[in-house]
């Protein structure tokens, strides 16, 4: 007798929850905003530019937005404050490195690049808290291209050995609402396309020569890790690396 296989079928995974994206006009966050639409998700994404804040919020039929810079901590809790009721997840992908040689970098920017991640986090933490349903999540980015010492890195690789440390502390300060880090290398994103200029083709290439998924990782990857940090409710504290296995080879 031949077996009998029954297909997976499953209920789309945030079906009536509210997920609010930070950064959600482009790239990892837009396409977290897209996936959590797919899996029955009530949409809000903010960003500074309006004209592309629009131009996505029509793209996956959002519910709402808000120009903003996520960095001005009075908007930011306007916009948390102002929120009509409660939503389930927050995904923060607002901001960019700070990758200027440490020993050359004006103070003022080198204590912003050490503190304005974090601070984002803070804040989003402390605006969100009120608003986020007890299952919840709040979900911040990080990366894995700086978590050694390399010359010219210090103030990113600082960050982001810091980082996993404030979500873990983060988490407790918010329990039973969950915080994680998504920690990604290189991700192909208009932000890595403006950050490589003409070398981003080259970088592709080497990347799917020498990566061992033969593939360069894409923005949709990232939001489908994001879209499981929000559904799997075992999950919070932690940082979890999304690089393709580019740690085991550069
Ligand atoms: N791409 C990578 O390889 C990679 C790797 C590791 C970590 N990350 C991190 O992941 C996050 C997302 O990266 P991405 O590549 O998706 O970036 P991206 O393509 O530049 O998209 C960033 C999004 O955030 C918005 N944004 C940026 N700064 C903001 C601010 N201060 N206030 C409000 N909105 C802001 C942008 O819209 P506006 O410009 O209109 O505001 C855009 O919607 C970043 O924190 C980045 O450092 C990226």
């Amino acid at each position: 007798m031949s077996a009998t296989f029954i297909p997976a079928q499953r209920e789309p995974e945030l079906t009536g929850q509210t997920v609010v994206v930070i950064g959600g006009s482009a790239g990892i966050g837009l396409e977290t905003a897209r996936r959590a639409r797919a899996e029955g998700a009530s949409v809000i994404i903010t960003g500074r530019n309006r004209e592309r804040l629009d131009h996505a919020m029509n793209e996956i039929g959002a519910a709402r937005s808000a120009a903003f810079d996520a960095n001005d901590a009075s908007d930011l809790a306007s916009f948390f404050r102002d929120l009509p009721g409660p939503i389930d997840h927050v995904m923060v992908t607002a901001g960019a490195p700070h990758y200027r040689p440490p020993l050359e970098i004006p103070l003022d920017e080198a204590r912003h690049g050490l503190t304005e991640h974090m601070l984002l986090a803070l804040n989003v933490a402390r605006s969100a808290a009120g608003k986020v349903r007890p299952a919840g999540s709040l979900i911040f980015m990080g990366g894995t291209g700086a978590r050694r010492p390399r010359l010219g890195l210090a103030i990113v690789s600082t960050v982001t050995v810091a980082f996993p440390a404030l979500i873990a502390n983060l988490a407790l300060e918010l329990a039973p609402i969950r915080v994680n880090l998504i920690a990604a290398g290189f991700v192909d994103t208009p932000l890595s396309a403006s950050l490589l200029g003409e070398n981003l083709d080259r970088r592709r290439e080497e990347l799917r020569a020498t990566l061992p998924i033969r593939r360069v990782v894409g923005p949709a990857d990232v939001a489908a890790l994001a879209v499981h940090l929000m559904s799997n409710t075992a999950l919070t504290g932690a940082t979890y690396d999304i690089d393709g296995g580019q740690q085991l080879v550069s």
